[in-house]
């Protein structure tokens, strides 16, 4: 038996990671802000599966709300999987956008993953073992794509999900960055847009159960959508091979006056 937390529970692809987990025998702690819906889940999944699972009513952007869930990561029963899920979209430019908002989306898609595993993974670390999901989006490889600083947030799960697999990964702990393209779930409407103006949309279903094919994997990148893995490898071997020229303590020859 082990536990997984899943945060953003109470819908889209969150509430699709507790059925699948719940499923595979997994006790669960759900947490969102819409405890009528998380109960809902919880019901529903305990009776399915006859799997323990705590429900966690929490504004993560509000600090004395996630101070429990930061608490319940550092407690026992132990949490073996950490599934850092919820999270926000933003419509609009960079230029215009309201700071509050920006502060707020930082806070739940930058702020929020990294004090959850921040405090998961001390335990992790002793006990040898437990996984890190995180859910970045395709958008984090496309900034161009997207007005605005919900890329550059996903941008920052990527990265910090690449630094600390390279950190934590020979300690037994594994780290997965999922990258999702356009998805059916309610994030659109909550951001005040429209899905039905977003072509070849996935259903979450789909989006979730390729995304555990890559956990089962142990893939440290996992983009449902790309029709091969061999693009994705091309990019990180152009990475790495920029990368040999980080090392040099000589500007190169153009930038030389
Ligand atoms: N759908 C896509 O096309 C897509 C593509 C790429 C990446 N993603 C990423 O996928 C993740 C899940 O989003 P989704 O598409 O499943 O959207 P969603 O259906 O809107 O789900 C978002 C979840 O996060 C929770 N949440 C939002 N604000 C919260 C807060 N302040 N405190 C606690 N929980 C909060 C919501 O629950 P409550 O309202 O009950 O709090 C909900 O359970 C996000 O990180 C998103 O950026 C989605």
């Amino acid at each position: 038996m082990s536990t997984a937390l899943i945060t953003g529970a109470s819908s889209g692809i969150g509430a699709v990671y507790a059925r699948r987990l719940a499923a595979r025998g997994h006790d669960l702690v759900i947490v969102a802000r819409a405890t009528d819906r998380l109960n809902t889940v919880a019901e529903e999944l305990r009776a399915a599966h006859g799997v323990s699972i705590e429900v966690i009513t929490a504004d993560l952007t509000d600090t004395a709300s996630l101070d429990p869930v930061l608490e319940r990561l550092r407690s026992d029963p132990p949490v073996d999987i950490l599934v850092n899920n919820a999270g926000a979209g933003l419509l609009g430019d960079f230029a215009t956008a309201n700071p509050d908002e920006m502060y707020k989306l930082l806070r739940l898609n930058v702020l929020v993953p990294t004090l959850l595993a921040s405090a998961v993974i001390g335990g992790m670390v002793e006990r040898g073992h437990g996984s890190i999901i995180n859910i970045a989006s395709v958008l984090a490889l496309l900034p161009e794509y997207s007005p605005g600083i919900y890329a550059a947030t996903k941008s920052y799960v990527l990265t910090l999900s690449q630094s600390l697999a390279a950190e934590v990964s020979s300690k037994g702990i594994y780290v997965q960055a999922v990258l999702p393209a356009a998805t059916r779930t309610e994030i659109y409407d909550r951001a005040g847009g429209d899905i039905s103006q977003v072509p070849n949309v996935m259903e979450v279903d789909e989006l979730v159960d390729a995304a555990l094919i890559g956990f089962d994997r142990k893939e440290l990148v996992t983009i449902p959508p790309v029709p091969e893995v061999a693009a994705w490898e091309a990019f990180e071997h152009a990475r790495f091979a920029l990368a040999q020229g980080f090392s040099n303590a000589e500007p190169a020859a153009r930038y030389r006056g």
